[in-house]
C-alpha cells in the first residue's frame, strides 16, 4: 500500500511538471493541444465513478477529502493553494461548465493559477462530467443546483 501512495506521489509530482511546460505555449497552441472544442454542455455525471478518478489524479494536490490540502501541495508550497472542494460557499456558486473548463483546460485555460493541470489529455468529456458529479456530493453546505 505505500509503495502505491509512492507511486502515485511521483505520477502527481510528473503531471505538474508537464502542466508547467504547457506554459510555454501560446494561447492557440495550448487550446489545440488540449482538443477544446468550444462550449460544454453540462451533463449529469457519476459520483461513484468520479470519486475514483479523483482519488487517482486530484487528492495529491486538494487532499484525501478534496479540503485543499494534500502532499504534493504542501511539498510545492502552492501559492494560491488548491482548492478547498468541501467549501460549499465557494464551490456552489461555481457553475458546472466553468469546473468543466477548469479541469479540462487547466488553470491556464481560465486564467487561474498553472499549478491546476489541465486533464483534456487524460480524462475522457464524461469521466470529467463524473468528476463534477463527485466535486458535488462533497460540498457543505450541499449543493442543491442544477
Ligand atoms: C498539481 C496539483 C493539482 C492537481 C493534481 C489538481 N489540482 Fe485542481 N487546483 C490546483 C490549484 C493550485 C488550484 C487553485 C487555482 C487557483 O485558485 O488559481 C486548483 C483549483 C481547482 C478547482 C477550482 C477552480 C475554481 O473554480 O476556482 C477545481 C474545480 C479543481 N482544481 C479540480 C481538480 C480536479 C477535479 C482534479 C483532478 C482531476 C484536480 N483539480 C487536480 C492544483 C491541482
Amino acid at each position: 500500500m505505500k509503495r502505491y501512495l509512492f507511486m502515485l506521489f511521483i505520477f502527481t509530482f510528473f503531471l505538474f511538471g508537464f502542466t508547467l511546460s504547457l506554459y510555454a505555449l501560446s494561447a492557440d497552441e495550448f487550446l489545440e493541444k488540449v482538443k477544446f472544442t468550444g462550449k460544454p454542455v453540462a451533463k449529469k455525471g457519476n459520483p461513484a465513478e468520479g470519486k475514483e478518478n479523483y482519488a487517482m489524479f486530484c487528492t495529491n494536490c486538494h487532499g484525501e477529502k478534496g479540503e485543499g490540502n494534500g502532499p504534493v501541495a504542501s511539498v510545492a508550497k502552492m501559492d494560491p493553494k488548491p482548492k478547498n472542494h468541501t467549501d460549499g460557499k465557494y464551490m456552489n456558486e461555481r457553475k458546472s461548465e466553468d469546473l468543466f473548463k477548469v479541469i479540462k483546460l487547466g488553470g491556464k485555460g481560465v486564467d487561474k493559477s498553472v499549478y491546476m493541470p489541465a486533464f483534456g489529455m487524460i480524462l475522457s468529456e464524461e469521466e470529467i462530467w463524473n468528476l463534477i458529479a463527485y466535486l458535488r456530493t462533497i460540498a457543505a453546505p450541499p449543493y442543491s443546483g442544477n
